[in-house]
């Protein structure tokens, strides 16, 4: 076989695969499902919250840069709101305490699916190598599907604490999914796909956004009827992930690696591969094999302490952190609540004009006049920033971890890595509201400025995995260690003979 049949050969998708890597990233299907799915329902989910806790209905204000009261509600959808609450009745002492318990209550119903996620993204190591990525994946798909079930259910008992108990149960469930779907996915993969089908969980993430965002219009599922059945719906692909990873072969390079099974691993290389001569993966695997042997497991307290590590640790933790302070998940929010049929029809087509019915002639003349330009350059402005997060910061942390280290620091690398991710997440969405309350629109300059931080140090810091063995990724570390050190040595150098 020539070398470019050869290539053509290694990049042969077969139908285990395929299905396999789309049973796995069901799982980030249901990741992007529960993140975006609680965003729509705020408002029915709160009003049935103060019904269930005899307290009175509240409305919901945003107030705006300059403090005024806004007509947009304030809506903060992955990680809690904070908005002003205020009672529709009247502002006496009783009710501003309601406010502060419901605001409590749907606070905890949002971010504790972050929290859930935190905890047990720490685990995907222990649970990965313990069970197998398959068997795994299967447990704690039962997590998914019970903490679906409590939100389904939630109207049949005490609903804030059935929809956080749930919303927790969900995140421990992404927690550790957003862990073994990437650990899957590149160790089934050929060397020569990896990246390419790498980053299909991405894809499976903000399609469950997307679908949330969908259903959770009031004319669909986000009504008062039918929230509890939109807030349980990603339970439907937990359970087709269950049956399909029935059919999933294990990875091989578990089976060869961890369990030393040669001949299971082969078998199912070959049902990865099809016709493709197993053997050169399994001389990977080997070589893999020795070294792990001959490395020691890493605990993460050693990942901080030895200089080995430092550079690699670094970059792992930095674009955990620069994905999330990106603001992706702060610009999906706010996106969410935008009129986009307002902005599409109302502001750019002058025919339709007269169709603006909920604004004052005042507001509407006001806004025509002087800022219609101004919602082309925000659309435009969110579809590029989220076109660019999807191809680059969207999808590369969630696997490029486990192309950073070798078998030995690897579990240890990834727990820390999830944590972190997870753990920004919930920063940035506790945050995002109060920093936003402050500085109005302005809050964005801010990720601006951080992304423009987190662009030179991925530009200078973060090595190219592409195509190179754990090896040849920690040579560029080392390299990249040496040089700085010579730097230091030369600068100096360079000062006492100045001096
Ligand atoms: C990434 C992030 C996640 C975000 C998503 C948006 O996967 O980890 O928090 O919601 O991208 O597409």
């Amino acid at each position: 076989m020539d070398e470019k049949s050869k290539i053509q050969a290694e990049k042969h998708l077969t139908g285990t695969l395929v299905l396999s890597v789309f049973t796995a990233v069901l799982g980030f299907f249901q990741y992007g499902y529960s993140l975006g799915v609680i965003n729509a329902p705020q408002k029915v989910i709160e009003a049935h919250y103060s019904r269930v806790l005899g307290i009175a209905p509240l409305e919901r204000h945003a107030t705006n840069a300059s403090g005024e009261d806004s007509t947009v509600p304030s809506t903060q959808p992955w990680a809690g709101t904070k908005g002003t609450l205020a009672p529709v009745a009247d502002t006496s002492e009783d009710l501003t305490t309601s406010s502060h318990i419901l605001t409590m209550y749907w606070s905890l119903s949002v971010s504790m699916f972050a929290i859930g996620g935190m905890i047990s993204s720490f685990t995907v190591g222990w649970i990965g190598d313990r069970l197998g990525r398959v068997k795994a994946m299967l447990v704690v798909n039962v997590l998914s599907i019970a903490g679906n079930l409590l939100m389904g259910l939630a109207k049949f008992g005490p609903s804030h604490l059935l929809i956080i108990t749930g919303r927790a149960v969900t995140g421990l469930y992404c927690g550790l999914s957003s862990g073994l779907v990437p650990m899957y996915v590149s160790e089934v993969s050929p060397t020569a796909l990896r990246g390419a089908l790498g980053t299909l969980h991405q894809l499976a993430i903000v399609t469950g956004i997307l679908i949330s965002q969908v259903l959770g219009l009031d004319f669909l599922l986000g009504n008062d009827e039918l929230w509890p059945l939109l807030l349980s719906l990603s339970g439907v692909a937990a359970l087709l992930q269950f049956f399909l990873l029935l059919l999933c072969p294990e990875s091989p390079r578990y089976l060869y690696i961890k369990l030393g099974k040669v001949e299971e691993a082969k078998k199912n290389l070959k049902r990865l591969r099809g016709n493709c001569d197993p053997m050169k993966e399994i001389a990977e695997m080997e070589k893999e094999k020795q070294e792990a042997a001959s490395e020691k497991k890493v605990s993460i307290r050693q990942l901080f302490t030895s200089s080995k590590y430092k550079q690699a640790v670094i970059v792992a933790l930095m674009v955990q952190i620069s994905q999330q302070f990106s603001g992706i998940n702060a610009v999906i929010a706010v996106s969410s609540n935008i009129p986009w049929q307002d902005a599409i029809f109302n502001y750019s087509c002058p025919v339709s004009t007269c169709l603006i019915e909920r604004i004052s002639e005042k507001e509407r003349t006001l806004l025509q006049s002087q800022f219609a330009w101004m919602s082309y350059v925000s659309m435009v402005a969110i579809f590029l920033f989220v076109i660019f997060f999807e191809v680059g910061p969207g999808p590369i942390p969630w696997f490029i971890v486990a192309e950073l280290f070798s078998q030995g620091p690897r579990p240890a690398a990834i727990a820390v890595a999830g944590f972190c991710n997870w753990a920004c997440n919930f920063i940035v969405g506790m945050c995002f509201q109060y920093i936003a309350d402050l500085c109005g629109p302005y809050v964005f300059v801010i990720f601006a400025a951080l992304l423009l931080v987190f662009f030179l140090f991925a530009y200078f810091k973060v090595p190219e995995t592409k195509g190179k063995s754990f090896e040849e990724i920690a040579a560029v570390f080392r390299r990249k260690k040496l040089m700085a050190k010579t730097m230091t040595e030369l600068e100096d150098l360079r000062r006492s003979e100045e001096a």
